[in-house]
């Protein structure tokens, strides 16, 4: 009897669990239902984000793999007008301009992976994940880039990186169209196994 109820219990579970996924970005296709391919590792998800965009696919990240989440803030603030926004943007990458970030990471020793989100600003990623880079000391990690971007995908975001950290050991990067909402769990679960994959 008890086996039964536990059966029944399973089933009922699995059905709610594939209800409840309903954010495939495609009407009709297959619920995926995420699974940690990183198991074992203590993993942070450090990301800007200045709209959103970027912030949504560092939260699904953290929450298929169990990571902690460090969200890099600038002490100056950017300006909310776009244009102004863009042209500041523009002259800061030009110039390789590191702003100063508000907080430092505790703990920086305890982590294994650590995934590296931003969005794609000038065909490049934002000066405020530049700074991270420049500021922590990344050998015995591994790097997983990702960038959320409008319309132009990875563009050199993931080759500057890897210039900026030559000596580093970086997993394969990933590109997400920029939707508040993230990224497709099917696209993010298909690149996290490859990055995965990569490490064994
Ligand atoms: C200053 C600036 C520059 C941008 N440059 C590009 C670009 O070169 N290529 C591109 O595809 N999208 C570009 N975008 C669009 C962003 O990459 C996209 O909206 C991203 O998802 C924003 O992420 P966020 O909401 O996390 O800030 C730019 C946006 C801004 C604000």
């Amino acid at each position: 009897m008890q086996k039964i109820t536990r059966y029944l219990c399973s089933g009922l579970l699995f059905l709610t669990a594939a209800a409840c996924n309903t954010d495939t970005g495609e009407a009709g296709s297959a619920a995926v239902i995420p699974q940690n391919p990183f198991p074992g590792q203590k993993i942070l998800v450090a990301y800007y984000s200045h709209s959103g965009n970027t912030q949504a696919v560092a939260r699904q990240i953290a929450q298929i793999t169990g990571a902690d989440l460090f969200a890099l803030e600038t002490v100056q603030t950017y300006p909310s007008a776009y244009n102004q926004l863009t042209a500041q943007a523009k002259k800061e990458i030009n110039a390789g301009f590191r702003p100063e970030l508000k907080k430092k990471v505790s703990g920086w020793e305890q982590y294994d992976l650590i995934f590296v989100g931003s969005p794609n600003w000038w065909g490049t990623y934002a000066p405020a994940v530049k700074t991270f880079l420049a500021q922590y000391d990344f050998s015995g990690k591994r790097l997983v880039p990702f960038f959320t971007h409008g319309g132009g995908g990875m563009q050199h975001c993931e080759s500057d990186m890897h210039q900026q950290l030559p000596a580093a050991s970086f997993l394969p990067a990933a590109t997400f169209p920029g939707r508040s909402s993230g990224a497709k769990p099917a696209d993010l679960q298909n690149w996290l196994e490859k990055a995965a994959a990569e490490t064994l």
